[in-house]
């Protein structure tokens, strides 16, 4: 028998591509290829890349340069790039890095295996196409293997909304929801595998369509499949939060109480310059009623500072914004230019305005997610446990609102949902005992 060829994946960017890596993984284990943690050791090393951000797209040429040294010392090995980036540059991948053998965009994955044949007779291969015979058409079953008690399932994919700044349209293109029967097949799936928590993925995932009553109808559907015991989703537009969602948020025991819900922006003016469709005062209203559904809900957001033309005045109303929410977690990123997209044609602000908004914005951030972890001691929660600690005898998992708790706990605890009491915050954990 011959030894089965090795693959190693490096994922870049967000939880889709964290996805998109599984499934590549498991439509070239047809091919006779397992999975390696050690890029030394792999037959065929694939990088599945982001391009949300420009700092995000060079990473990829940085590491193709690394990468060169072991394609000197192995000719045989085969070098691919999947992901954001291959969409968007597509064959100039090659021109500027010519050892690599292969390039593969992310809605053409499932024909990895012919592309593999491809390269192994010496060719080069190269798919960006956005076919018609969708990749989970081809790729119908998931791996039986067991896994851990969290998983990511993309429900749908791409985006119709054109924010100015953003390239996901270009990269990922038009929005597609793939239908209800089909997820709710590969949640049994995952479910059998061991599979607790499941988080539903989607560049917009509450535009989601596939079932007759979207997002929230996907979600009561879900619940019914015993054994799974917690729904999230993740990312989502504030236009397409209808009511059944937020009262989902409200009834639904099984979804989880945390919800990210980007705004980028607190000025109406750059949230219209935006295109974000929506102002600061119509999210804040949004929130109030996912609020009141859902009180203790954990809210998340993404923001973006320095989008040219933003004033002092425009970041001043996005900190006010924050201070009216109160996230319990954020993210925040400096204006980046992405080719091809609409805010790209203005003219930049200069860097150290964009570094200094972004510290402001940061700390402000820290304070409320740190008082928001503060807040938690004394509480019980229920934490669903992935994996032990560092420490001999703990057990790591999640809360309900996403916060990472460890806890001294026994091994059979893992996959679990205990109740635990949380007696202490630290700076990105919180420290529970367990009382049921
Ligand atoms: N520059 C900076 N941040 C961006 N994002 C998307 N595009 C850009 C860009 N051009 C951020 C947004 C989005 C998150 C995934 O990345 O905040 O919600
Ligand atoms: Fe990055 Fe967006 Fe592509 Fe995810 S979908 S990998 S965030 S560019």
């Amino acid at each position: 028998m011959t030894a089965p060829k090795k693959l190693f994946i490096k994922t870049y960017g967000c939880q889709m591509n964290v996805y998109d890596s599984e499934r590549m993984a498991e439509a070239l284990g047809g091919q006779g290829y397992v999975q390696t943690d050690h890029a030394e050791d792999a037959d065929m090393i694939l990088l599945n890349t982001c391009h949300i951000r420009e700092k995000a797209a060079e990473k990829v040429y940085s590491e193709l340069g690394r990468m060169k040294v072991l394609k000197d010392a192995k000719p045989d090995l085969k070098i691919g790039v999947a992901g954001c980036v291959a969409q968007a540059e597509g064959a100039e991948i090659m021109r500027r890095q010519p050892m690599v053998d292969l390039v593969v965009g992310p809605q053409s994955y499932h024909r990895l295996p012919a592309m593999d044949a491809a390269v192994q007779g010496g060719a080069k291969a190269l798919d960006t196409d956005f076919p018609e015979d969708d990749k989970f058409k081809t790729l119908k079953t998931r791996s039986k293997a067991k896994r851990g008690p969290t998983a990511f399932l993309t429900v749908q994919e791409g985006c119709d909304k054109f924010c100015a700044f953003c390239v996901v349209p270009y990269t990922r293109g038009a929005e597609v929801s793939r239908p209800a029967d089909r997820i709710l097949r590969e949640a049994r799936e995952l479910v059998d595998a061991g599979v607790r928590e499941l988080t539903l993925l989607g560049q917009n995932v509450n535009a989601y369509h596939g079932h007759e009553r979207g997002l929230a109808g996907l979600i009561w559907a879900l619940t019914e499949i015993d054994g799974l015991e917690r729904i999230r989703f993740t990312t989502s537009h504030p236009n397409d939060m209808d009511q059944a969602l937020i009262d989902a948020h409200g009834t639904c025991e099984k979804l989880m109480p945390y919800l990210h819900l980007p705004v980028q922006s607190g000025s109406d003016r750059i949230l219209k310059a935006m295109n974000r469709k929506h102002t600061a005062e119509s999210y804040l209203r949004l929130i109030d009623r996912i609020r009141a559904a859902r009180p203790d809900i954990l809210l998340s957001g993404d923001f973006i500072v320095g989008f040219p033309g933003e004033t002092d005045q425009d970041f001043e109303d996005t900190l006010q914004l924050v201070r009216d929410v109160h996230y319990g977690q954020a993210y925040s990123f400096k204006y980046s230019t992405r080719p091809g997209t609409p805010a790209a044609e203005k003219p930049q602000l200069p860097d150290d305005v964009m570094n200094e908004r972004l510290q402001r914005l940061q700390a402000l951030l820290r304070d409320q997610q740190q008082q928001t972890q503060a807040s938690m001691i004394g509480r019980e929660v229920k934490v669903l446990f992935e994996k032990a600690g560092r420490e001999a005898g703990q057990m790591i998992g999640k809360s309900e609102y996403l916060h990472a708790v460890y806890a001294d706990a026994p091994a059979t605890v893992l996959g679990q949902v205990r109740r635990v009491r949380i007696v202490q915050d630290s700076a990105n954990s919180l420290k529970g005992e367990l009382i049921g």
